[in-house]
């Protein structure tokens, strides 16, 4: 999810406004992707290397992270969709600690969807952690580790990078980089991811099937 802070400045606005934006953005995304039959949806709120932004702008976020769990769980619960938090947690204030906890137990059962919000994730990190002996000796406290498969990346904001995003996951992921900024997405825009990720000829290195019929 990127371009909040240019959504803002764009329109005049400090960037925290356009991080509520980016807020308003995932609940539309979250509950269309439901709608849509998507199983799985992970959404990178905060990568590990956001903690250089400066102090208030990441206060915010944490803010923002803490108010939308609490105010939408119940939402989420009611809509069969099971929330997860990926990601290191030791660094995180106590609080949205708390809601985090909170949240997932209180949606555990959702079958749905599940959605995974990545809050001080770092996909080196969790690769790192996923290697026995890797965690024993650095003793990486990440939440989570190795993921399934992602078939479809999306990247808004118009950076064409992947910034430590699921790398090991994404071995065969189909990419798509959009130039929309993420508070302006909407649901013609994952219509249209859609549309483009069925047309797409998967091989995972195999010969396309005409050639093999
Ligand atoms: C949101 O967009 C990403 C988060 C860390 C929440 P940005 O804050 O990176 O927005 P831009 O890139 O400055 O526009
Ligand atoms: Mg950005």
């Amino acid at each position: 999810m990127d371009g909040n802070g240019r959504w803002a400045e764009r329109r005049g606005r400090p960037r925290w406004m356009g991080h509520v934006a980016g807020a308003h953005a995932v609940r539309r995304v979250v509950e269309y992707a439901a709608r849509a039959a998507v199983e799985q949806l992970t959404l990178y709120a905060f990568s590990s290397d956001n903690w250089n932004r400066p102090v208030e702008e990441v206060g915010t976020l944490f803010d923002l992270f803490d108010s939308h769990l609490r105010t939408q769980t119940d939402r989420l619960a009611r809509q069969g969709i099971r929330l997860q938090v990926i990601g290191r947690r030791d660094r995180l204030p106590l609080a949205l600690r708390g809601a985090i906890s909170a949240a997932e137990a209180r949606t555990s059962a959702g079958r749905r969807m599940t959605l995974r919000v990545a809050i001080d994730y770092s996909s080196r990190a969790a690769i790192l952690a996923s290697l026995p002996t890797a965690a024993a000796l650095h003793g990486t406290p990440q939440g989570e580790t190795l993921l399934p498969p992602v078939d479809l990346l999306v990247r808004t904001g118009g950076e064409r990078r992947l910034s430590d995003f699921l790398l090991w996951e994404s071995a065969y992921a189909e990419l798509a980089f959009l130039d929309v900024l993420w508070p302006d997405i909407g649901t013609a825009h994952l219509d249209a991811l859609f549309a483009d990720y069925a047309a797409r000829d998967r091989r995972f290195g195999a010969l396309p099937q005409r050639a093999t019929a």
